[in-house]
């Protein structure tokens, strides 16, 4: 009989997010309680460029692709995010993001995010300086 390992649980994946790493695990635990954990299959459109999006997405296992047009803007993989730049300014999608294998994510409603990691000042921070590192584009300076 082989021993298998057991999945980390969302709790043990989201205490290792460094997005996260101000929380404290009861906060952590109501992130967890508040959010949905949604799969994906490989191939699988999460986001689609020009929707109304609603919908905060934490990576948690897995992997995805954040395109535009025919181009790869970004492969994010677990403990990372997106879905934040609608939920910040209430706009359409900004870019098809994509799973490229089997993935799992926890997914933060705008009332189930602003009540619980949107409270707090340094995981905001932390999320500001990320969406405008991805606004700036590889060169550092906003292209258009
Ligand atoms: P949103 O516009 O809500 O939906 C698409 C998401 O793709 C966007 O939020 C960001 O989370 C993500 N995204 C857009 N552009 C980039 C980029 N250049 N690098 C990484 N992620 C991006």
């Amino acid at each position: 009989m082989s021993a298998q390992t057991a999945p980390p649980t969302a709790m043990a994946l989201l205490s290792r997010v460094p997005l996260f790493s101000s929380l404290d695990a009861g906060h952590l635990r109501t992130v967890v309680r508040s959010g949905k954990e949604r799969d994906y299959p490989s191939g699988g459109e999460i986001v689609k460029v020009g929707d109304r999006g609603i919908g905060f997405y934490l990576v948690l296992t897995g992997g995805v692709e954040v395109r535009r047009e025919s181009e790869v803007l970004a492969r994010l993989g677990p403990g990372e995010f997106f879905g934040e730049m609608a939920l910040f300014d209430d706009q359409p999608r900004t870019a098809d993001v994509v799973a490229v294998r089997p993935t799992r994510c926890l997914v933060l409603s705008p009332w189930e995010f602003w009540s619980t990691v949107g409270k707090d000042p340094v995981v905001l921070r932390a999320l500001l300086r990320e969406t405008v590192r991805r606004l700036r584009g590889p060169h550092g300076s906003l292209s258009e």
